[in-house]
């Protein structure tokens, strides 16, 4: 189907992206269970990020679903259409100089590594938003854990489908240990630390 395409490369540079915006571009990819919050440190990032005059944008996995992704179900098969399209998405942010954050489940650890491979080395940073089960189940914000148990919704990440962690992600976040805050702060660290972000 991408026999008769060519690639247009763009007479705007990344460096000049960066110089205009005064930070890097990266994907930041929050990864974990539905509840444990990716969706709240995500955004309380985005705060911090809007005080340090920092461009970023945040995909969020029910927004994205209901308008992007809207055809995608929770099948293994559309959870990996889910993630790809994302991963498109998050590397034009990225090509954009935009600082994008993601959050989506996104289970599957292979689906991570394509995103991750898409992108240049050091631009795919993964958190990942770690709680136990039992503390998601515990919050349950949406409800949707009670429903799972009683088998009103199938294939639930963690009850009757797969949740594969990252084995060596760049943050690792548990989200029962620190405070929000705290957990901003230790990724803005990170961002310092490796030139995204001037120190
Ligand atoms: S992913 O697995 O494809 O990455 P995504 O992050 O986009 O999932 O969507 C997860 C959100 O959809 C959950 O936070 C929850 O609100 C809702 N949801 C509805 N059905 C399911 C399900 N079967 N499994 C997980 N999440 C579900």
């Amino acid at each position: 189907m991408t026999e008769n395409l060519t690639w247009h490369s763009h007479t705007v540079s990344p460096e000049q992206r960066r110089r205009l915006k005064g930070h890097g571009s990266a994907l930041l990819w929050f990864t974990g269970l539905s509840g444990s919050g990716k969706s709240t440190l995500a955004n309380a990032l985005e705060q911090r990020l809007m005080t340090l005059r920092v461009h970023s944008y945040l995909l969020d996995g029910d927004n994205v679903r209901l308008g992007l992704n809207g055809d995608l179900g929770f099948s293994d098969h559309d959870r990996v259409e889910n993630i790809r399209r994302i991963g498109e998405v998050g590397k034009l942010f990225v090509a954009s100089g935009t600082l994008c954050l993601s959050a989506f489940i996104s289970p599957f650890r292979e689906d991570r590594q394509r995103v991750r491979d898409a992108l240049a080395p050091g631009q795919f940073i993964e958190v990942f938003v770690d709680a136990p089960l039992a503390v998601c189940e515990q919050r349950d914000p949406k409800g949707l854990y009670r429903r799972a148990r009683a088998g009103e919704i199938r294939n639930f990440t963690g009850i009757d489908s797969d949740y594969q962690p990252p084995q060596c992600p760049e943050i690792h976040i548990q989200t029962d240990q620190l405070d929000t805050e705290q957990a901003v702060d230790k990724i803005v660290d990170y961002l310092k630390r490796h030139g995204v972000l001037t120190p």
